[in-house]
């Protein structure tokens, strides 16, 4: 069974619990089943939480091998642990590689592809990111200013660099990068933010279309609220702060996104999801959202 036959039966399942009409059920059923790729099975991640995990645990069921890449080595060695358990619950034989890396650090972003233990890669899931505060310009430290461009932006090209580079050889590949609402609508309080996911956006416009003559796919995923350890981290640790930003509403969860990304990286070979906004469903921009009033 190829990779993305057994990425087939294990997400039209999920898709099944998804959709209530049983036209469009039947139709995504459909377009699953004819999907064919010859590639081997392997992903990288850049993760250990949030949805980067959950994308994670994801492909593993689907039988995919997967490389982890985060810089915390025991978040990510319980992240490969779900991704054996999935193996074992699915049925599916796969392997791990686990790559204790900084985004941040150049030279460890550039010693990625020498660590796969000779996996070869198929697919690049952007997804290492984070935002810091919500101080209005003038007041943004520096060292916050670095981390995020650091992170969401130079870590993101140059390990794209080197990915697109070898998926050239091949004239195959996909790049699936993390943007988010953010990116295309900017609000107050997030200025460093909303820049590096801007650039996230116009990096993969271009990179789209560069590739334009070979087989190699780009996609953007651009999620609205997501409740995962993202806010914890910009309101630094506070995390009454953190779940006070979904207080009356339902936020989507790493799961919600790590199926759209696998939907994403499954399509047949000839259909490139170029871009995908998704919200919840009581959030309609990065600013307008409803909340249940309180009792
Ligand atoms: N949550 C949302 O509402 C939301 C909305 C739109 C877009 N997004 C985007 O989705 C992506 C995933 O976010 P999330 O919500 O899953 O947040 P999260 O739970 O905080 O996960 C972020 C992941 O990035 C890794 N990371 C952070 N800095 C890194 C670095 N310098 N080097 C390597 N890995 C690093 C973290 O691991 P370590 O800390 O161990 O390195 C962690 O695994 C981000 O790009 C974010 O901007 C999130």
């Amino acid at each position: 069974m190829t990779f993305s036959t057994r990425l087939a039966s294990r997400i039209s399942g999920m898709a099944s619990r998804r959709l209530t009409a049983a036209t469009a059920n039947n139709q995504l059923q459909l377009q699953l089943r004819h999907m064919a790729s010859k590639t081997p099975n392997s992903s990288v991640f850049n993760t250990n939480h949030g949805i980067g995990a959950a994308t994670a645990e994801l492909f593993a069921r689907a039988g995919s091998n997967v490389v982890l890449l985060a810089r915390r080595r025991a978040a990510l060695d319980q992240v490969a642990e779900q991704c054996q358990q999935a193996y074992a619950e699915s049925g599916h034989d796969g392997r791990v590689v686990v790559i204790p890396a900084d985004m941040q650090d150049r030279k460890s972003v550039g010693g990625v592809l020498d660590q796969l233990d000779g996996l070869t890669l198929d697919i690049l899931v952007n997804n290492a990111g984070l935002v810091r505060g919500r101080e209005h310009v003038g007041d943004v430290t520096d060292e916050d200013i670095e981390v995020m461009f650091q992170t969401n932006v130079f870590g993101l090209i140059h390990l794209t660099q080197s990915v697109v580079r070898e998926f050239k050889k091949r004239n195959q590949g996909m790049i699936i990068n993390l943007g988010s609402v953010a990116g295309i609508e900017p609000y107050a309080g997030g200025s460093i933010y909303c820049a590096t996911k801007a650039a996230v956006t116009a990096f993969s416009g271009s990179l789209l279309r560069e590739l334009v003559n070979t087989n190699i796919r780009v996609a953007e995923i651009q999620p609205g609220m997501v409740e995962t350890e993202f806010s914890v981290v910009r309101y630094r640790g506070d995390k009454d702060r953190a779940t006070n930003e979904y207080s009356g509403m339902t936020p989507l969860t790493g799961a919600d996104i790590a199926e759209q990304i696998v939907w994403v990286a499954s399509r047949p070979a000839h259909v490139n999801i170029a871009n995908m906004l998704i919200f919840p469903v009581n959030q309609a921009s990065a600013t307008i959202n409803w909340r249940k009033p309180q009792e």
